[in-house]
């Protein structure tokens, strides 16, 4: 397999988790290292689309780039950079917004849940923001984007708005038609309060995840009282299906020890959820806590974190203006 075009983003509203860590930022880290070409974005207009405090907002910007750098990503491998920083994603918004069909954005099942009831207040921008997030990924030629199975359907219609431009414009190759890179296993990790439900950034329980910035002292605290039940360890993944909070746990364990779900199983044969919860613990921390170190180390050095953006930006900015004439000479500009 010849080198990927790379790019995947993170919004910056703050308490990035154990599922960011898992779905998305590890596998960054890891094609990165394989020598692919990557760009990783902190996508600052897509955190707009529900109201933020603009004093926090910065402030997340900057821990966000900061975890980017504590988990791996390289700056002078990678890009990193801001999304607003660069004008030429809410350009092409705009126009890959006249491509893009209200049918289809009218099936996006995040905006449904995130607007919930009050659908007529949600905020114009929250629903078009996968309109944003295909301009993201087409504007740098991306061929391959890391997410976590959430961004599933997002990159679907990434994938209709690229194919859709390219026959209207009878450009057939104009833009990449992305492939998802989604993991087989572990792309879904749940709160540790419901294993029914997505571990979340807006959970109002902080019990309900890890976050990359929690204490050791957080860590064990939030495992010991994660939600677990009174039957005995499981021995199958067949019982796991009907036991969605130990599934995770026990997903949790397999992903960060890399190892098969099978075979953490038969780890902790004959073994109770007390022995279990301190290995996991025990792992955590071990993998965690010197991101969650770094990202502190990192957040007191806003001087260098700043750099590393404007030095990413440029970089960034260089290709995207590049692609955003492009597209506005196929348009008739
Ligand atoms: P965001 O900021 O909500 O999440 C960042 C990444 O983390 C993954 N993720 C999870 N993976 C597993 N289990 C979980 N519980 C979990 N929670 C979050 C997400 O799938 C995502 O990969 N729209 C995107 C950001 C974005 C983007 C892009 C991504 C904007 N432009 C272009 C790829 C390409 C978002 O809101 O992710």
């Amino acid at each position: 397999m010849g080198v990927k075009k790379i790019f995947s983003g993170v919004q910056p509203t703050g308490n990035l988790h154990l599922g960011n860590y898992i779905g998305a930022i590890k596998n960054f880290v890891d094609l990165q290292n394989e020598s692919n070409d990557c760009i990783f974005c902190v996508v600052d207009l897509h955190a707009v689309t529900v109201k933020q405090d603009p004093k926090l907002l910065k402030k997340n910007i900057r821990e966000t780039t900061a975890t980017f750098l504590a988990c791996g990503i390289n700056p002078q491998k990678s890009i990193i950079f801001n999304q607003s920083s660069v004008s030429s994603h809410s350009e092409a918004s705009w126009l890959l917004s006249c491509v893009a069909r209200m049918g289809w954005l009218n099936r996006m099942t995040q905006f449904k849940e995130k607007a919930g009831k009050d659908r007529e207040k949600a905020s114009v921008g929250l629903y078009i923001y996968p309109v944003l997030m295909a301009a993201d990924i087409l504007l740098y030629d991306a061929t391959h984007v890391p997410v976590g199975e959430d961004q599933k359907q997002h990159l679907e219609l990434a994938r209709d708005i690229s194919k859709k431009f390219n026959t209207d414009f009878e450009a057939p190759d104009f833009f990449k038609i992305p492939e998802p890179l989604i993991q087989k296993s572990f792309a879904r990790i749940m709160s540790l309060k419901d294993g029914t439900k997505k571990m979340s950034k807006s959970d109002p329980s902080d019990l309900s995840r890890i976050n990359l910035t929690d204490t050791d002292n957080e860590i064990i605290n939030k495992i010991k009282k994660a939600k677990t039940d009174t039957n005995l360890f499981p021995t199958d993944t067949y019982s796991l299906k009907s036991r969605p909070e130990i599934e995770n746990l026990i997903g949790i364990y397999s992903s960060l020890k890399e190892k098969k779900l099978e075979d953490s199983l038969n780890d902790f044969k004959d073994q109770n959820f007390s022995f279990f919860k301190d290995k996991l613990s025990e792992l955590i921390l071990k993998k965690i806590s010197p991101i969650s170190k770094e990202i502190k180390r990192l957040n007191a050095d806003k001087g260098y974190i700043d750099q590393v953006l404007k030095d990413g930006n440029d970089k960034a900015n260089e290709i995207a203006s590049k692609k955003i004439e492009n597209i506005k000479k196929k348009f008739g500009f």
